[in-house]
């Protein structure tokens, strides 16, 4: 009993080289993973490019959550300074004042490479908020950034110091209007 599959009969079948050319009809499954990978490339190419899936929209994703948790952190963060009239905090604010602040702005805060800091006139705002971002950022012309030698809780306790200095309200080094003493 031959178990052999019976051959698929062409007109033009030859022998060459003594070889018998076969010539089966094409497996079902092989033309259905044929046509079937020319359709998931053409959708996939149509997906990838139009939906927005991509490493690019997966990177701004991440970037829209990230900026939102800083937006959350950056409004939580205090923009009035809660040690204010805090006579504890303001005598330790002292100490930071005198060994940090004071070569630059003059122990009782009149100015000297620094600007006054007991005068009316601020260039950069006088909400605790602009002092907090002045001390903590530094400024462009010679104020030293502090924010990562004092950290937040130094800086605001610095400037409660500060801001029960007594204060002058002559124009002072600083402002545009300061007159040097004549000598
Ligand atoms: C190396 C000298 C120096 C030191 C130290 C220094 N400052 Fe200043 N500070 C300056 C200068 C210079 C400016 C003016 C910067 C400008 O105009 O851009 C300034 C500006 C400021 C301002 C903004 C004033 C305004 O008119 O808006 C504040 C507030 C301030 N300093 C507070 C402090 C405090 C608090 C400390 C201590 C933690 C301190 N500074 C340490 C030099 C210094």
């Amino acid at each position: 009993m031959s178990t052999e599959v019976p051959e698929y009969e062409r007109d033009d079948a030859a022998i060459r080289d003594g070889i018998d050319e076969e010539d089966n009809k094409i497996p079902l499954w092989f033309n259905l993973g044929f046509y079937g990978m020319i359709v998931v490339g053409i959708v996939y190419l149509v997906y990838y490019t139009q939906s927005g899936w991509s490493s690019a929209g997966q990177y701004e994703a991440e970037v829209a959550v990230a900026e939102a948790l800083a937006e959350e952190v950056r409004a939580s963060l205090p923009t009035t300074n809660v040690f204010a009239g805090n006579s504890e905090a303001i005598a330790q604010g002292q100490e930071v004042y005198t060994t940090t602040c004071a070569v630059c702005h003059k122990p009782d805060g009149s100015g000297m490479v620094g600007p006054s800091l007991v005068d009316p006139y601020w260039k950069y705002g006088d909400s605790d908020e602009a002092k907090f971002a002045s001390v903590a950022e530094g400024r462009p012309l010679g104020m030293p950034p502090w924010l990562a030698v004092l950290g937040n809780e130094k800086i605001w306790k610095a400037l409660a110091y500060v801001d029960s200095l007594p204060r002058s309200d002559a124009p002072g080094v600083g402002s545009p209007d300061y007159q040097p003493p004549q000598p």
